[in-house]
């Protein structure tokens, strides 16, 4: 572990230390809801990853009684497709959270801790092609396909790219909303993807606790056809369809079992298969 020797405020101090480790600089900030934000950082020239995967993340943490400061690290997917110049991030706020409590506060110009080693299995390598790509997102689990969406070669494969969406409330699916929006209407994503692959995009966004065009939790809403009515397609089957899952542990779990009861197989990075799935965080007693 990283250790060093904190700046400290005290007159005592004699020289303080000069940036974090793997520092990069906030770029931009936007605060969506009271419970989510959004933020943009200088990305490491020597940082490579593929859209989908994950790092890293945080602040120092407190003084110990030592004197000594260790990172506060998590894990963060990064928001922001393999060829942006910069890395996006999209968190939520947990009040009394060690890193977030303090993390929802940074402003342009601040300084973060990002440790440069991606990894994940929401990657294209590990799912062989289809026609037909869904991801399957709740809450804070839409960042790898705000990734992904922006990828070229999210749409070389399929025919189709579906995006689900499910949160409590109606504000909690705007950076999502807007990210799509923004997306299709980008003169250089139209140039970068094609106009005809952004087409591809069909975004499928419900809400569970507040009323919103789609109503309903996106597991019942596959089990009771309703996902496939309104979208006028057949139901999932493993010749034609592919996966990415990316919610909470419980969310994950019960769209796992409906994939499988469906007949798709799950994949990996070494063996490429029918879907894949990752938390999009790690909960209570978890
Ligand atoms: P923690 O002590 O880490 O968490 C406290 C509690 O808050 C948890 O027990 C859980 O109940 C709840 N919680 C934590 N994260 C979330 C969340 N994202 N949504 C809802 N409830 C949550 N978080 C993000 O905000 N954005 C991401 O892109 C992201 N990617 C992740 C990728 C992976 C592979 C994993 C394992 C986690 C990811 N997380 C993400 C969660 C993140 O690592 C932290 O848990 C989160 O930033 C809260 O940190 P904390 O120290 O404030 O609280
Ligand atoms: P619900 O409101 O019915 O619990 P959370 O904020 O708890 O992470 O939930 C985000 C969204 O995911 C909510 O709309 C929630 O619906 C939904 N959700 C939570 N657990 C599941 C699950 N096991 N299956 C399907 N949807 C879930």
């Amino acid at each position: 572990m990283n250790e060093q020797v904190p700046v400290t405020d005290t007159a005592t101090a004699v020289k303080a230390v000069p940036t974090l480790p793997d520092a990069q600089t906030v770029t931009e900030v936007k605060h969506w809801t009271d419970r989510l934000f959004s933020f943009r950082v200088t990305r490491p020239a020597s940082l490579r990853f593929r859209s989908g995967e994950f790092v890293m993340i945080g602040l120092m943490g407190d003084v110990m009684p030592n004197g000594k400061q260790k990172p506060l690290l998590r894990a963060y997917s990064i928001a922001s497709p393999s060829w942006d110049e910069e890395l996006e991030f999209y968190s939520i706020k947990v009040p009394d959270g060690p890193l977030t409590s303090r993390l929802q506060h940074i402003q342009v110009g601040d300084e973060i801790i990002l440790r440069p080693k991606p990894v994940g299995t929401l990657v294209h390598d590990a799912l062989l092609p289809g026609k037909r790509l869904y991801f399957f997102s709740t809450g804070t689990g839409f960042a790898p396909f705000a990734s992904l969406l922006r990828e070229p070669e999210t749409y070389e494969n399929y025919d189709e790219v579906i995006i689900t969406h499910t949160c409590r409330e109606v504000g909690e699916l705007e950076y999502g909303r807007k990210l799509i929006e923004d997306l299709k209407a980008d003169e250089m994503m139209q140039e970068l993807i094609g106009v005809e692959n952004l087409n591809k995009i069909r975004y499928y966004p419900t809400t569970t606790r507040e009323q919103s065009p789609k109503m309903g939790r996106i597991t019942d809403l596959i089990k009771s056809g309703e996902l496939f009515a309104d979208l006028g397609i057949p139901a999932l089957n493993p010749e034609t369809d592919r996966g990415m899952v990316c919610g909470s542990l419980a969310f994950n779990n019960d769209i796992k079992d409906i994939l499988e009861e469906a007949g798709l197989n799950e994949g990996a990075n070494s063996e490429p298969g029918e879907f894949v799935i990752e938390k999009a965080f790690v909960g209570e007693g978890v």
